[in-house]
């Protein structure tokens, strides 16, 4: 059987001060569809997987938001973290505990932090890794890159006929030289962060590449589904190291394919990548809320309160206006955020 396996316990500064650790961005309607990043990745398999393959990883805190976002998933499909670990104990929980239900299930691992436009396409995509999938293959989704972006992964596979085609290098978030050669030589695609794998496939590349980790999830073997899972998790977590599985197993495995997939991918890594597919004025500006510009172009206005916001002569900035925060910042600098959103995290 095919797992859906949504990851949706990321905090996501990026996007600071629309997103905040009450509400990160996979609970934020960013497209104004009326739904939220993490309902749309679910909305792309209904119909497709019956919901009781679905499944959810994501913190403890966020336990009423998820099943208010997703009424249709059954509790149980909710696996609640008890602390903050990044993806590898998140995908590791989750394939050792789907492994008790179904030991030869194929899970299909997703990001809630993206969007995809052409869903079809999508579709296709990942069928053809799940027609794919074996006990020891590791299958990735490469996304046609088109700037030195640091904040991926970089794939470099064999040129071949074949839709399935064997991963060389794996190269988690590269230093921007390095992202820049990669770019250059035309030889990489970006890794969508979204992976196909049997259980099988993906508890033995545990075994192999993180045996610590493997360890402390195989040890809840008679938990899972049970009364004592919960003590158990809150225990596993403890002991478990902060490493996304792009670290702890992607760029280790040798047994790694990537599907090429041209899918409208876009990791809406930025306000800079928002404004880039949102809907733009005759002067590049995407404004949201009550607000007037004179002479001003390629801005990022947004206006949450009943404030109305008025600019000139601004250009490449981001403003965001909101209850209790207003934030004035270049528009391309995104990459700062990290900075101070930590320096004001206690005060918002
Ligand atoms: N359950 C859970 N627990 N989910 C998490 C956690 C966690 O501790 N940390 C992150 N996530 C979720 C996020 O909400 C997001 O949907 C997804 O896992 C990926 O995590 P990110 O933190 O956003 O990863 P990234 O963007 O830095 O890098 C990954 O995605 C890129 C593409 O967007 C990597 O896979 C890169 O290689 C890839 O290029
Ligand atoms: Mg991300």
């Amino acid at each position: 059987n095919i797992h859906v396996v949504i990851m949706a316990g990321g905090t996501g500064t990026r996007f600071w001060p629309y997103s905040r650790n009450n509400k990160p961005k996979q609970f934020l309607d960013v497209l104004g569809t009326g739904r939220s990043l993490l309902q749309m990745t679910y909305d792309r398999f209904k119909g497709e997987v019956p919901n009781e393959n679905v499944w959810v990883v994501s913190n403890e805190i966020y336990k009423e938001l998820l099943s208010e976002e997703l009424p249709e998933i059954p509790e149980s499909n909710i696996l609640l973290e008890p602390s903050k670990r990044n993806t590898a104990p998140c995908v590791a929980y989750a394939a050792y505990k789907i492994r008790q239900k179904d030991p030869n299930g194929v899970m299909v691992i997703l990001p809630s932090d993206h969007v995809i436009f052409r869903e079809k396409a999508f579709l296709e995509v990942i069928e053809e890794a799940v027609q794919n999938a074996n006990d020891r293959s590791l299958i990735t989704i490469g996304i046609e890159p088109n700037r030195p972006e640091t904040g991926y992964g970089y794939i470099q596979f064999e040129e071949s006929e074949d839709a399935l085609k064997k991963v060389k290098t794996f190269t988690e978030k590269p230093q921007l030289d390095l992202a820049k050669k990669f770019i250059e030589s035309g030889e990489f695609v970006w890794n969508a962060g979204i992976f196909v794998w049997s259980v099988n496939a993906i508890v033995a590349a545990f075994e192999e590449h993180q045996p610590e980790l493997a360890e402390v999830f195989a040890e809840g073997a008679d938990k899972y589904f049970t009364e004592a899972e919960e003590r158990f998790v809150k225990r596993a977590y403890s002991l478990c190291k902060n490493i996304s599985i792009d670290y702890a197993i992607m760029e280790k495995a040798e047994e790694v394919f990537v599907v090429l997939g041209d899918i409208g991918w876009s990791d809406l890594g930025s306000w800079n990548a928002l404004h880039e597919i949102k809907e733009k004025n005759g002067d590049d500006n995407v404004l949201e809320g009550d607000i007037i510009t004179y002479d001003s172009k390629d801005n990022y206005i947004l206006s949450k309160t009943n404030r109305l916001v008025l600019t000139q002569g601004l250009e490449g900035f981001l403003v965001a206006d909101f209850e209790d925060v207003l934030l004035v910042c270049k528009k391309e600098d995104s990459g700062i955020f990290r900075t101070f959103v930590n320096d004001v995290k206690e005060k918002k």
